[in-house]
């Protein structure tokens, strides 16, 4: 089982967005998937169509007192499955906090699941606090949606430095650029060099589209709801790189 999480401190650059597709297009190729929604906003739970509510909230799950495998739902896709967020995760920090190896419990909390999921996607809220620093632990492949910016350069920077302290695992980074605008000079430099320049920052990019937008709309992801469209193909390569880096290409496909 691998652990993919899309994550930045920044909020609306598209961690969703690319969550919810990169689970269908998984799930899609055959991979038994599972996206964890953690954001109290929960965006991505309302995308799936999936009520966000969580028995006992997220206390419970944190502390145990509920198997995480309970609060999973399925979603309308095949090999496709959510745990939604619930109002509760606005105060994940807290219950994290008052358990012991705090910044290595959502790891521990994912261990059961290997038996059922070849693939775990973590939709994060935008922070940087005890929830992502968990995250980062249980991660093998980190996604980092940038949008083409010099700051967005800083933060990828001030990111993998913060990575580079922990002991032990450390997840790899894979930023890519997000909301890109080709009709802007600036966006189109930092695009078109950084990927030159950096190994963990992906060649594709994805533009801004307005057939992202409207999944919100839709309620569905772009790559399901309309699988021929420019951002699917997008959405389909990031993906693909996706693939190969976490080495999902080496696991089996089981799922029927
Ligand atoms: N490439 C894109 N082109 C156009 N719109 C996009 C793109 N990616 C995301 N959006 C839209 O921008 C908004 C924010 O995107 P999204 O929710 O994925 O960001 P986020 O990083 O998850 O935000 P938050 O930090 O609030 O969780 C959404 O309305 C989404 O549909
Ligand atoms: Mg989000």
């Amino acid at each position: 089982m691998k652990v993919i999480a899309t994550y930045n401190i920044k909020g609306g650059v598209g961690k969703t967005a690319t969550a919810v597709n990169i689970a269908y297009l998984a799930a899609s190729d055959g991979y038994r998937v599972l996206l964890w929604d953690l954001d109290p906003q929960a965006a991505a739970s309302f995308l799936f169509r999936v009520r966000p509510k969580v028995k006992g909230g997220g206390k419970a799950l944190i502390a145990g007192r509920r198997p995480v495998d309970d609060a999973i739902k399925a979603t309308d896709f095949d090999n496709l499955d959510l745990l939604p967020a619930d109002f509760t995760y606005r105060n994940l920090d807290l219950h994290l906090d008052s358990e012991r190896k705090s910044a290595t419990r959502l790891r521990s909390l994912l261990v059961p699941l290997r038996r059922e999921y070849d693939l775990v996607i973590l939709d994060c809220p935008p922070s940087i606090s005890l929830l992502s620093e968990n995250v980062l632990h249980a991660t093998d492949l980190l996604l980092v949606p940038l949008i083409p910016t010099t700051l967005s350069v800083r933060t990828l920077e001030q990111l993998t430095e913060f990575i580079s302290g922990f002991d032990g695992k450390q997840p790899q980074v894979l930023a890519f650029f997000s909301m890109l605008d080709r009709r802007k000079r600036l966006h189109r430099e930092i695009a078109d060099e950084l990927p030159v320049k950096r190994d963990d920052v992906a060649a594709v990019a994805i533009p801004a589209l307005s057939a992202i937008e409207r999944m919100s709309l839709q309620r569905a992801p772009v790559t399901a709801a309309s699988p021929r469209s420019q951002a699917a193909r997008y959405y389909r390569d990031l993906w693909q790189e996706a693939r190969t880096r976490s080495r999902l290409d080496q696991i089996a496909i089981r799922a029927s």
